[in-house]
């Protein structure tokens, strides 16, 4: 098993590369059976769900859009406890079949209070995409249609996920030591 550094912490891995992918085809293959003759759209967050929704958007079939928004803002290794606004949602959602692709749910706060803005737009339609869930972390409960990897309440870094900055680029999935 690899261990890593990223600033002054070591993490040790945790999700493959070859896992992620499959797991990540998996999902496509779900949303491409499922939206057959629709068009969503996929409202990704940024900046942790960049890869998932990269790899994710590749495995596509269906006609889909895609935009990328700017929520919350997480310092160090806990959650600010503040979602800071969106930026970047130009579209217009009335009518459409919205699917929200996040990289971690983790107490839930960020999406609980992001979705009612979505949801006052009318779309037909909204589901939530999330690549990793700390299922035993939720206070905020939000019902998650598509989830990667359901994981222990430990940090993790890598696939898109930071620590303070740092370790987005890994194609892995490392968890705290
Ligand atoms: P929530 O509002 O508590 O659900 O937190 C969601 C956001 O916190 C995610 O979009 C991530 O940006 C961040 N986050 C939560 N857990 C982790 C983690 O283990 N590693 C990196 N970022 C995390």
């Amino acid at each position: 098993m690899a261990v890593i550094n990223v600033h002054d912490k070591s993490f040790e891995t945790y999700l493959s590369e070859d896992v992620i992918q499959k797991r990540v085809k998996e999902i496509a293959a779900a949303i491409n059976s499922e939206y057959a003759g629709k068009r969503p759209l996929f409202i990704c967050i940024l900046n942790g769900s960049f890869m998932f929704a990269s790899d994710l958007f590749k495995h596509l079939t269906v006609e889909a859009e895609l935009c990328f928004i700017k929520l919350a803002s997480y310092k160090g290794m806990k959650s600010s406890g503040k979602v800071v606004t969106s930026i970047g949602l130009e579209e217009d959602l009335f009518g459409k079949d919205v699917i929200i692709v996040e990289d971690i749910v983790d107490t839930g706060k960020t999406l609980h209070d992001f979705l009612p803005k979505l949801s006052h737009q009318q779309p037909r339609s909204m589901k939530i995409a999330t690549f990793l869930h700390k299922s035993e972390a939720t206070e905020y409960p939000v019902k998650l249609d598509y989830v990667g990897f359901d994981i222990p309440n430990k940090f993790v870094v890598g696939y898109g996920l930071d620590y303070d900055g740092l370790g987005r680029n890994l194609k892995e999935i490392y968890q705290l030591v």
